[in-house]
């Protein structure tokens, strides 16, 4: 038998033993989504960890997402497949930056997006994922948004509300280093292709697409599409699902800088150690996750 089906059997036996639960970010690497119970955008994976009835909840991701899973489902033991993958968008707003900039716009309502610390999340009003940003942004009373930590969200939001959005500066490396020029190039290689990006993407780059869509959404709109090639502008890592669901359709990323290094680190033999161990348990205080639930219940009660 070869190494990788005795490490996906051996993934199998604990998942049983364990009485858990595997799910698992877009991004993840092909044979970390196959081995998943769940695959999903970060709004589809918050909604499955507030479901799950398993013991433990396995997370293929990065640290934020598995946090929210905790913050959700206090009474599952919640494990991060990967225990340093964490994200750098996350990382550029704490929860002194975030106090310092409620002092400097007293007067707006924080809106912070999931990829963020629980302590951000616990000390903003309403929270939002990449699909459900406008929804959330017009179900807030008050004009005045303080957006964190991600500027292009924020900008694209803004662009589809008449809300006035205060923008932190915040910048997910992988999307921001998207060019327009490489855009271009992109859709003169491939003149019939439609061009899907993510919202994290700059402005500039967002104005050239035919849409910006979180990743789950790009899986639907592919499938639904009567187009058969699409330039993708997210991580590597969605082009399994996309090319899984549509054998027929051809995909390209508009770049080779794709690559989501944290999503990357979760292998299924860091996984089966995750599991075997126990180990990387993912708690937030008792105190941060009850305020940090109320904006991650805000947000799924409007989507
Ligand atoms: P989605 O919510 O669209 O899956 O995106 C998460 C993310 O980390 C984007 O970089
Ligand atoms: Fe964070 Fe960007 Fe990686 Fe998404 S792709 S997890 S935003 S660093």
């Amino acid at each position: 038998m070869s190494n990788f089906n005795e490490i996906k059997e051996k993934i199998a036996e604990l998942k049983r033993e364990l009485s858990a639960v595997i799910v698992a970010h877009n991004y993840q690497r092909p044979e970390v989504q196959d081995i998943a119970d769940f695959v999903g955008d970060s709004l589809e994976l918050a909604r499955q960890c507030v479901e799950v009835d398993a013991q433990i909840i396995v997370f293929c991701g990065v640290r934020f997402m598995a946090e929210t899973a905790a913050i959700l489902n206090p009474a599952r033991t919640v494990l991060l497949s990967e225990g340093s993958a964490g994200c750098p968008l996350a990382d550029m707003i704490n929860i002194d930056d975030l106090r310092q900039w409620k002092q400097r716009y007293p007067r707006a309502s924080v809106v912070a997006y999931v990829n963020s610390s629980a302590e951000v999340k616990a000390e903003s009003d309403i929270c939002c994922t990449s699909a459900n940003g406008v929804k959330v942004v017009e179900s807030v009373a008050n004009n005045d948004i303080l957006f964190v930590p991600d500027q292009n969200l924020g900008h694209f939001i803004s662009t589809q509300t008449k809300k006035n959005i205060i923008l932190y500066p915040g910048f997910c490396y992988v999307h921001h280093r998207i060019t327009p020029e490489q855009v271009r190039l992109a859709r003169r290689l491939h003149p019939d292709a439609q061009v899907l990006v993510h919202p994290e993407c700059r402005p500039e780059v967002v104005a050239l697409a035919d849409a910006a869509l979180s990743t789950s959404q790009m899986l639907r709109y592919a499938k639904a599409s009567s187009h058969n090639s699409f330039i993708i502008g997210t991580e590597e890592g969605i082009l399994h699902g996309l090319r899984q669901q549509n054998p027929e359709k051809s995909f390209y990323l508009i770049s080779n800088g794709q690559i989501c290094t944290d999503m990357k680190k979760t292998t299924l033999e860091t996984l089966a150690r995750t599991m075997e161990l126990r180990q990387n348990i993912v708690t937030v205080p008792e105190e941060v996750r009850l305020k940090a639930k109320q904006a991650v219940d805000r947000m799924l009660a409007v989507s």
